[in-house]
């Protein structure tokens, strides 16, 4: 059998609907990959190997591309509609395009738990010791509940729901995960209860998601959830005010999601003028989707 001499693959981003720091200590989260995602396109050619093309730059990408391709002889474009290092799963969309277009570039295919293997090696490139709910649900597409355990990482897939309004509010600033991560570790064990209530809305969320509650019935966790964000020490004061923001223009219930420090705040269902409020901050604000699970 001859290998192909171009592989390419698509993964899509994510958003953290609730969990996030906590599960990094083995509580459960609650995600969804999004309509917005990261191709990957590999081509075989002489000399080392390395990018073409990318949307961004990173210190990081060699050993990323290091952490799933051979040294010699493939060279790796890169597109994304991802705003990068805003908590929107840039890396982790990366990397499971990456490990797929990989393997397909070697005529094969990887089962679930491989591409999660292989996506972990990648990530932690970037984050050092993800719990693995990004690329976990950037491989699994749909809403998933994640959790990681002793025995491995724990998947419980949801019902994807529809009509919830989903808006992000992006602030523009990046945030660091790693650096947020290990703040959330030194604050520890004074932020525990903190953290521990958060595993617990989890739980009354995925209830309420399940039951196909509607928006107005989940906002008020996703308040709840930002306000032990703010607790554990991972807002700042722009995503505090795009929360503010969304709240004012109607939403049931708003958060920053993913590690903090900077990057994008979910809104519930928001009212009508929240794209031109958001801007005239000098932020992006856009509906996203739920994208479907991997088929
Ligand atoms: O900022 P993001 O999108 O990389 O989200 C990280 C989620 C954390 O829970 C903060 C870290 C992790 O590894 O789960």
């Amino acid at each position: 059998m001859s290998l192909p001499a171009v592989a390419q693959a698509t993964a899509p981003g994510k958003l953290i609907l609730a969990g996030e720091h906590a599960v990094v200590y083995g509580a459960p989260a609650i995600a969804f990959a999004v309509d917005r995602g990261t191709t990957v396109t590999l081509r075989r050619r002489p000399g080392p190997t390395g990018i073409t093309a990318a949307p961004f730059t990173d210190a990081r990408l060699g050993a990323a591309l290091a952490a799933a391709l051979p040294g010699e002889g493939v060279g790796v474009s890169i597109e994304s509609d991802l705003p990068v290092g805003r908590g929107m799963g840039s890396s982790a969309a990366l990397a499971i395009a990456l490990v797929r277009a990989a393997a397909a570039l070697e005529g094969r295919t990887l089962s679930p738990a491989a591409e999660h293997a292989a996506g972990f090696a990648v990530e932690a490139v970037f984050h050092g010791t993800p719990s693995g709910v990004d690329h976990g649900v950037c491989g699994a597409g749909g809403c998933v509940r994640y959790r990681r355990s002793a025995d491995g990482p724990v998947f419980a897939r949801l019902p994807a729901r529809s009509g919830l309004g989903l808006w992000v509010i992006d602030t523009g600033a990046p945030g660091e995960t790693a650096e947020m991560v290990a703040g959330v570790r030194a604050r520890r064990p004074a932020i525990d209860p903190a953290l521990a209530a958060i595993a617990r809305l989890v739980d009354r969320l995925t209830a309420l998601w399940c039951a196909g509650a509607p928006a107005a019935a989940l906002g008020p966790l996703l308040d709840e959830n930002h306000a032990l964000l703010q607790d554990i020490g991972v807002s700042t004061p722009a995503l505090d005010a795009a929360v503010g923001l969304a709240r004012a223009h109607g939403a049931g219930g708003a958060k920053l999601c993913g590690a903090g420090g900077g990057g994008v705040v979910l809104a519930l269902s928001p009212g009508p003028g929240l794209a031109a409020a958001a801007a005239a901050q000098g932020w992006a604000a856009f509906p996203v989707g739920i994208a479907p699970p991997r088929g």
